[in-house]
């Protein structure tokens, strides 16, 4: 089977754990290859919810083996907890299925601290992060000061990188943003007195996954394309590159591994935290897709801010990482809906853009462009089959794989595993 990376077409939240799980039957090896434990990827397994938010979403199949790649920001202690809750839930944990690459990033306190600081420090322009210390923590491998996975194995180390990067840190805390200072001996002993439980899941990704080419990869993206550091609405972005390429560089492997690109897009779009969204209701429409998508974040519990589906941005997505397919989601809560309307294409200074604009913030001044659509009062929820589907439903999905030119392998009509169709 080929390799595939399954990233987010918009901005998160479009189903990747539900998607990644069900493919993951099928699949060898899991990873993660960016972004943190900002993500909340939920599973549905007859009936029983799990959510996941750093473990990869191949976990709940025992025969995978999941790994954490370098490109991800790890915390230690929030890591540690989704170890215990699956065990008790009797998922094999051990760490011959389970690894962390030695040169994942970790997040600590101060990263935490500073995220939620700055957030709190901001009057306007707040970015609305998940204050897990994404941001922070990907500052610090930047400036080539952060403590890597591989380092806990060394005491001695990690006293030196805590104390070199709480240096500057403190000086924020005390200065500017009126927050505790940290004692780099207290955080260095709350590092130490964990790592012999990490230690035992040290591993090099990149052999692993190099190691037998007739194995199966899933590269499991987390957020979404539209919150790309490069490519996504900046500065409401997240910190790190959503983008498949990424999938390679974030795991350690070359760029011919990535056979093919699964691009998970909602039915409807839905945005977290702030930043423009040209589709955005906050009409009755709106208020239905929240209430029968439940669109509340996985992470956070924060309210999703809902929307019409916008085929702009996803163009971008299919051309930003080279999509070979699309599995659309969530098709179910359209249901009842009086109409259904999809952006074809924006207006923008006189113009008509089937492409997202490219300045900063250009995104919050275009004009959608609507194309209507009938909608549905039949329950797809149990259909199995895509000609189950009434036709009504059928065209929607055709019109939109028209629109952004990429087949529509997968439509799912439920959070279950089983509620899925394969075209
Ligand atoms: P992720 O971050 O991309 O993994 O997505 P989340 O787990 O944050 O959010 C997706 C939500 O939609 C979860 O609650 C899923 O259980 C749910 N979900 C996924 N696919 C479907 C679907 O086809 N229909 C419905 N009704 N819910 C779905
Ligand atoms: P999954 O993987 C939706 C958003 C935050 C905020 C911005 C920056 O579940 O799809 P950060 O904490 O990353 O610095 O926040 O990114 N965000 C997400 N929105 N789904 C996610 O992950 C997200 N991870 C981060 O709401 O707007
Ligand atoms: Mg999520």
């Amino acid at each position: 089977m080929p390799n595939t990376v399954i990233i987010g077409a918009q901005w998160g939240d479009e189903g990747k754990g539900k998607i990644v799980d069900m493919l993951s039957q099928a699949s060898d090896i899991i990873v993660r290859f960016q972004g943190g434990n900002n993500a909340g990827h939920t599973i549905n397994v007859s009936g029983k919810q799990t959510i996941l938010h750093l473990i990869p979403s191949g976990i709940l199949n025992p025969k995978t083996l999941c790994l954490i790649g370098n490109g991800v920001v790890l915390d230690p202690w929030v890591f540690l907890t989704e170890v215990e809750q699956l065990k008790a839930s009797g998922v094999d944990v051990s760490a011959k299925r389970l690894g962390i690459s030695y040169k994942t990033q970790l997040i600590l306190p101060y990263h935490k601290a500073l995220d939620q600081a700055r957030e709190a420090h901001k009057s306007a322009n707040k970015i609305g992060t998940t204050g897990r210390g994404i941001g922070p923590c990907y500052e610090d491998k930047v400036a080539r000061i952060g403590l890597r996975a591989g380092d806990l194995t060394d005491p001695e180390l990690v006293l030196a990188k805590v104390t070199c990067a709480l240096e500057e840190k403190n000086v924020l805390f005390a200065n500017l943003y009126g927050a505790k200072t940290l004692d780099p001996k207290v955080v260095t002993e709350e590092i130490l007195q964990i790592a012999p439980r990490i230690i035992p899941y040290l591993t090099d990704v990149e052999a692993k996954i190099s190691a037998d080419q007739d194995k199966t990869i899933l590269f499991e993206g987390a957020q979404g394309t539209h919150l790309d550091i490069d490519h996504g609405t900046y500065p409401f972005v997240t910190s790190s590159n959503t983008v498949s390429p990424n999938a390679a560089t974030g795991s350690g492997v070359g760029p011919k591994c990535l056979d093919q690109v699964l691009g998970i897009v909602k039915a409807y779009t839905t945005r977290v935290g702030a930043g423009a969204f040209p589709t955005e209701l906050t009409d009755l429409d709106g208020e239905h897709l929240q209430k029968h998508g439940h669109e509340f974040g996985a992470t956070t519990g924060r309210p999703r801010r809902c929307g019409w589906l916008d085929a702009v941005i996803l163009r971008a997505s299919a051309r930003l990482n080279g999509l070979t397919s699309i599995a659309l989601t969530k098709v179910d809560v359209l249901q009842n809906l009086p109409m259904l309307k999809i952006c074809t294409a924006y207006k923008y200074r006189g113009e008509t853009l089937q492409y997202p604009p490219q300045f900063e913030g250009s995104l919050a001044d275009v004009t959608p462009v609507y194309e209507d659509w009938p909608g549905f009062t039949h329950d797809i929820s149990g259909c199995l089959k895509y000609n189950d589907l009434p036709e009504t439903v059928r065209k929607y999905i055709e019109r939109l794989e028209h629109l952004i030119d990429v087949p529509i392998k997968y439509v799912s009509v439920g959070p279950d595993r089983e509620q899925t169709i394969v075209r």
